[in-house]
């Protein structure tokens, strides 16, 4: 499997790491024989059709250097587009920054990679907030696979917990907390009983929270994981705008106080019920599973036969999210060996 990887920061540099690793293992395991055959970053890319190595990359980087200077593969200034389009590969790894104004670049990248034949893997939630059906159409018109568990629960497989373990039954409704650094907010709040903006500057100190914060504590985070579970899981066409948002700059210690009083406290909570995508603080009985704190997600899903079904995990991290996208990569290399398989089988 080639791969062109989109992105060389802390998730991009995550794969290489994990793809690098265990090698042999995965190969003879799943027939998984990764190699990147290119990186792009914002200043330039790197293009190797044996394979790159991410370590040279990486000291070339912590030299202050972009890694287009590499002497051998780079190419200063090669946008990423210019990567997709010309390079020969099977997938198409998307990690540059969330954007949630107008999904760029990733969307654009990510339409080049299925207009050539590409799959695609990405841990950007942009696109899929703003255009997921649209995209998912795209890329069913193309005959490529979209993948993009990084997107909700950071490592934890929120996603394909709910695609392919509860297989027969049905997903009546969904709750999660699934923004950490909200939820570290709120359990300083209520556990230290620090003021808001107190708990929020301690976030922005322990690099949880942005200097500019308001995607997280507005809702916004939440909001476009609940898009992407409203259309991945229950089968609706939503995009952001149709998510009810409130986000957390209004809960106070009194509120909490109140809530504590009932045996309560409050989460930020996305959430699926009667079809409706909602992110709003929520009260929650204290002993409820899905009840975790500091920067940890927890995601409970109410079904018909299972009944409620909670997994809890990191959010974010760069090998947790990078062990999301290997995930997708072996799920897609599985496709392709089935695809294989039945095309032999019909000739
Ligand atoms: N980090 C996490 O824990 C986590 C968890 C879940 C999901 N995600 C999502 O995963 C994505 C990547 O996150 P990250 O933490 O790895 O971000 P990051 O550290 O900021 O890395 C982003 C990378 O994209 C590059 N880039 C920026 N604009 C580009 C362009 N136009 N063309 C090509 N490359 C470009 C950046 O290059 P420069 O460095 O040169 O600017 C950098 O290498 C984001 O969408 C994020 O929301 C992250």
């Amino acid at each position: 499997m080639r791969i062109i990887l989109v992105g060389f920061g802390t998730v991009g540099k995550g794969v290489t790491t994990i793809i690098g690793r265990r090698y042999t293992e995965n190969a003879k395991a799943y027939g998984f024989n990764p190699k990147i055959v290119a990186i792009a970053d914002i200043d330039g890319a790197v293009i190797d059709q044996r394979g790159l190595s991410a370590q040279k990359l990486e000291e070339i980087k912590q030299r202050g250097y972009p890694i287009s200077a590499d002497p051998d593969f780079g190419h200063p200034g090669m946008p990423a587009l210019d990567v997709i389009e010309s390079v020969e590969a099977e997938v198409v790894v998307e990690v540059t920054p969330v954007n949630i104004k107008n999904a760029e670049p990733a969307l654009s990248h990510i339409t080049k990679a299925f207009k050539t034949g590409k799959h695609v893997v990405t841990t950007n939630k942009g696109p899929l907030a703003l255009a997921m059906p649209a995209l998912t159409e795209l890329a069913e018109y193309n005959n490529v696979y979209f993948r993009f568990s990084g997107t909700v629960g950071g490592g934890t497989p929120m996603l394909e917990f709910a695609k392919r373990c509860l297989d027969g039954d049905r997903i009546l409704s969904i709750r999660g907390i699934l923004n950490g650094t909200t939820n570290y907010i709120l359990t300083e709040m209520s556990v230290n009983r620090v003021s808001f903006q107190d708990a929020l500057a301690n976030a922005q100190k322990l690099g949880y929270a942005e200097r500019e914060p308001s995607m997280d504590i507005d809702g916004f985070d939440t909001a476009c994981k609940v898009v992407i579970l409203s259309n991945w899981i229950m089968n609706q066409k939503v995009t952001l705008k149709d998510v009810n948002r409130t986000g957390i700059r209004e809960v106070t210690l009194k509120g909490l106080d109140d809530a504590s009083k009932r045996g309560n406290t409050i989460k930020l909570i996305g959430s699926i019920y009667n079809d409706k995508p909602t992110v709003k603080p929520t009260e929650l009985p204290k002993n409820h599973p899905l009840c975790v704190s500091g920067v940890l997600n927890a995601i409970t899903y109410s079904t018909e036969y299972a009944a409620e079904q909670t997994l809890i995990g990191r959010g974010a991290g760069g090998m947790e999210t990078a062990s999301a996208v290997l995930r997708d990569l072996l799920d897609i290399r599985h496709k392709l060996a089935n695809r294989l398989l039945n095309n032999n089988s019909e000739s």
